[in-house]
């Protein structure tokens, strides 16, 4: 994280932005207004990846952003009115905390301090970690921009699904973004020599977590709209030759409904609590994340969709499955997302790949976008 904030630092400085990090961490380039009085408009993504992850995953729509704003410099452009921040938040996936949107949440002024208690996998505290990383754990307040004149927030981002792929079309612009909760689930039981413990006497911690894995599955089929994941698993004691006492379960449910998401997370937590209770198996469930559906605001939204239609392309509008660094920043100023066709709608994947004609298809969009806010 600390080599790619620096390897991007370097190119928003070459594009002409002033350089900062916040104390969450946060990259912020920024490029001053012609007139000051008329705000800051918002750009960026994260530049965190998860494990085993492609390369655009995030730093597309940062690498974007300042693209854009290069290009206006180099063709000697006349400064925006607005002021233009370029953010490449810190931590959005939560890979390391089972969170996510730790850089955007503070940069909105929703971050729970309560977060900075969680452990990674070694033991360490977030808030240790943040300081570690150069961030201030005890003055995050300072990374919110609550009360700011801000325009809004436009992220560019590679769409992580099929659609314009399947489509045929380089780009499209994103209406509403899907709901997601995030929980970890713990099971308890007995650890015993898996040689002398009889079947029925095990109180076997990974087969209940086995029966959670299934349940979700069975949520995500039964409910049209509606995708439970459990991504990650962890048994202790972790021994071929020993009883599971232990096991903890990531669980990821979304829906574009919030009124479907709420229900059917319910109905899994009642599954995990009759697990246990027929397994003998204590169960702790810790919530990590509570995100609503957020919907795309329509001013900027119809700035982004005209570009597209100037740009002679269909007006393919989607529905994001995939969380973004706008569902925390929505509750600051309005969003706006551009869709990159990917191939095949792979993401989270080392082959995720984007090609570059689209690529400069999105730098036009984005471009006119800023020119129409402008006007
Ligand atoms: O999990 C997500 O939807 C995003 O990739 N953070
Ligand atoms: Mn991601
Ligand atoms: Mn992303």
């Amino acid at each position: 994280m600390a080599r790619a904030n620096a390897l991007v630092a370097g190119w928003m400085e070459e594009a002409g932005l002033t350089v900062r990090f916040d104390a969450a961490g946060n990259l912020v380039g920024r490029a001053p207004g012609a007139q000051p009085a008329a705000g800051t408009l918002l750009l960026g993504s994260h530049l965190d990846t998860v494990r085993d992850a492609g390369s655009f995953d995030g730093p597309l729509g940062v690498l974007a952003a300042i693209e854009v704003l290069a290009q206006r410099r180099q063709e000697g452009r006349a400064p925006l009115p607005f002021a233009v921040d370029v953010l490449g938040f810190a931590d959005e996936e939560g890979l390391r905390y089972g969170t996510a949107y730790l850089g955007s949440s503070a940069v909105a002024g929703t971050f729970d301090p309560a977060l900075l208690g969680l452990v990674d996998d070694e033991g360490v505290a977030l808030r240790d970690a943040l300081a570690a990383f150069g961030g201030d754990p005890g003055d995050l307040d300072s990374a919110a921009r609550r009360g700011e004149p801000l325009l809004g927030y436009l992220e560019v981002h590679i769409e992580q699904g099929p659609v314009l792929d399947d489509l045929g079309v380089a780009v499209g612009v994103v209406d509403a973004i899907a709901g997601a909760t995030r929980a970890e689930v713990r099971f308890g039981g007995q650890a015993g020599h898996a040689g002398t413990v009889p079947m029925e006497r095990r109180r076997d911690a990974a087969c209940g977590v086995a029966e959670l894995i299934l349940a979700a599955e069975a949520a995500g089929r039964g409910t049209p709209g509606l995708v439970a994941t459990v991504g990650r698993v962890a048994v202790q004691p972790g021994a071929p030759n020993v009883v599971p006492g232990a096991a903890v379960a990531s669980l990821d449910v979304r829906h574009g409904d919030d009124a479907v998401r709420g229900p059917a997370v319910r109905g899994l937590r009642a599954e995990a609590e009759a697990i246990a209770a027929r397994r003998g198996l204590d169960l702790a469930w810790a919530p990590r994340l509570e995100a609503p559906a957020v919907a795309a605001d329509a001013v900027l939204t119809a700035h982004l969709a005209g570009a597209v239609q100037a740009a002679g392309l269909p007006g393919t509008r989607l529905t994001s499955g995939a969380g973004h660094d706008a569902v925390a920043i929505a509750a600051l100023t309005g969003v706006g997302m551009l869709f990159v066709r990917c191939a095949g709608g792979l993401s989270h994947h080392p082959d995720e790949s984007v090609d570059a004609d689209d690529v400069a298809v999105a730098l036009e969009v984005l471009g006119d976008t800023l020119e129409r806010l402008a006007r």
